[in-house]
């Protein structure tokens, strides 16, 4: 649960992350607590003129854009996002990211890689020197479960089925969430490479080279991460 002092990092890092869109923007909206509140300072820039069109990430996203009266191209019919925000889980100085705590990393995914413009919005406690404390959330088809816990498994993972409200948690995808314990990562993009090669793996929440720049608040200022 979010203490006040990352609720006010939270909304400093969105009021800073809005200042790059421009007008006619498409924008990539992420979905969590941190791209929520900059899904609703965008919104509250449209009531005094700014026009965009949104690209939501998730259905829970869709559904708050939607109820803020921001226009929506869906995810599949789109081949340019002029600049997305998100927020994630843990980042680290060279733009190496965890995301997917909300589940939403296969189409978060998407969106980053459709996008010229990818900035990430953190408070200051997702700031590592090294990914993996945070357990890196995968979505795996259920056909493939047992298959794909083996593989991880013979990457030295240890794998826990996310549950929600004592029932297995479903994605927008219709997937699982494995949230699966590597240790501290020392090679992030060899890991997600591997990960890339098991069949039944349909995203990692291991970003690499998905991000231009990375806003966190700490101490009451915007630091500011850019490529
Ligand atoms: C959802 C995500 C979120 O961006 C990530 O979990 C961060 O969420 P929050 O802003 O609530 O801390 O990847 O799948």
């Amino acid at each position: 649960m979010a203490n006040d002092n990352q609720n006010l990092e939270k909304l400093a890092v969105a009021k800073a992350a809005i200042k790059f869109v421009k007008n006619n923007d498409v924008v990539g909206l992420g979905t969590g607590s941190t791209a929520t509140i900059a899904i609703k300072e965008l919104a509250k820039l449209m009531v005094n003129g700014l026009k965009i069109i949104g690209v939501p990430s998730s259905e829970a996203t869709k559904e708050l854009a939607a109820s803020l009266g921001i226009p929506l191209l869906e995810l599949g019919k789109v081949n340019s996002i002029d600049i997305s925000i998100d927020g994630a889980d843990e980042f680290t100085e060279n733009f190496e990211l965890i995301k997917g705590g909300g589940g939403a990393l296969f189409r978060e995914k998407i969106v980053a890689s459709l996008s010229k413009n990818r900035i990430i919005i953190t408070d200051s406690s997702k700031k590592v020197n090294n990914l993996g404390a945070f357990k890196v959330p995968i979505e795996v088809l259920p056909t493939a479960y047992q298959y794909v816990v083996d593989q991880l498994e013979k990457l030295e993972g240890s794998v826990t089925l996310r549950y929600k409200d004592d029932k297995i948690f479903i994605t927008d995808n219709l997937n699982y969430i494995v949230d699966v314990d590597f240790g501290l990562i020392d090679y992030p993009e060899k890991l997600g490479v591997a990960l890339n090669q098991i069949d039944g793996i349909l995203a990692h929440g291991i970003f690499i080279k998905l991000t231009t720049t990375i806003l966190m608040a700490k101490d009451g200022n915007v630091i500011t991460y850019s490529k």
